[in-house]
């Protein structure tokens, strides 16, 4: 992030920082999400606070705060929310064309309650990390790099680089294998660049980014979940030290 930082003071760039991974991590004591201009969250399903769809948006800008709110209600005025309140009808007006972006109460209302086990989940999710640390350190795999001491990290993924040149598979049947497991798995993820629509849009072709290219062909994110039992750990660890010793040349 310093370094971001000094490239957009230098051209005058502005920053929105993508924090959907991010809900609990922090860069040298500050919170992800409060370092650039804008930082982003994503409430999916996949991700460790969630409303089934949305997200949210902080900035300490009241100006971005008050466009944001307009932007994501129809470009109405900032008030147009109450517009039914107990103090009566207001009159609305709109001020841009915007979005229907705006949150439910019924979404917020799920989300609430998880903000205060962000915490208790990120430390379990700590405890399964350092175990498949010490499982998979010396098998045919690179485990996850090590954390720098100013960095706060939210171990949302565990992500696996499989040594396909010590193995005899390539990850997709690794994949296959661990499902037979009833190991689910996820990839994060396949190289932008190769996707059907941005290789079309901007003529990218195969080789022209190798080291995305063999991230994209070796990474496999593990189950990491806070409700992983110690049972479903020592699963997951069997299934994958297994097929690696297995598949081993
Ligand atoms: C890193 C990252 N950024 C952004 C998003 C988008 O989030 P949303 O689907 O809530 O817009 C995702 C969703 O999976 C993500 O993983």
């Amino acid at each position: 992030m310093d370094i971001i930082e000094e490239i957009a003071k230098a051209h005058d760039l502005f920053i929105v920082e993508d924090c959907a991974h991010a809900i609990e991590s922090k860069y040298k004591g500050r919170s992800t999400g409060t370092i650039g201009n804008l930082g982003c969250y994503s409430f999916y399903v996949t991700k460790n606070v969630i409303t089934g769809e949305g997200g949210m948006v902080v900035t300490d800008n009241d100006e971005y705060t008050e466009r944001i709110k307009i932007m994501a209600l129809h470009g109405m005025t900032k008030d147009a929310w109450n517009r039914f309140s107990d103090e009566g009808y207001k009159h609305y007006q709109v001020v841009e064309a915007g979005f229907k972006y705006n949150m439910t109460d019924i979404q917020a209302s799920l989300g609430i309650h998880q903000l205060g086990r962000v915490e208790t989940y990120h430390k379990r999710r700590q405890e399964i990390w350092a175990r498949y640390d010490q499982a998979f350190e010396k098998l045919a795999c690179k485990i996850p790099a090590a954390i720098d001491r100013q960095m706060r990290h939210s171990s949302h993924l565990y992500p696996l680089l499989l040594d396909l040149d010590a193995l005899s598979i390539d990850r997709d049947t690794f994949l296959s294998v661990l499902d037979k497991e009833n190991i689910g798995t996820g990839v994060h993820y396949l190289p932008v660049h190769l996707h059907p629509f941005y290789a079309k849009l901007l003529g990218c072709r195969p080789g022209e980014h190798p080291l995305a290219e063999a991230i994209g062909q070796r990474t496999v994110s593990l189950p990491l979940s806070a409700k992983l039992s110690d049972r479903d750990v020592d699963d997951v660890i069997q299934a994958v030290s297994g097929a690696l010793n297995y598949f081993k040349r």
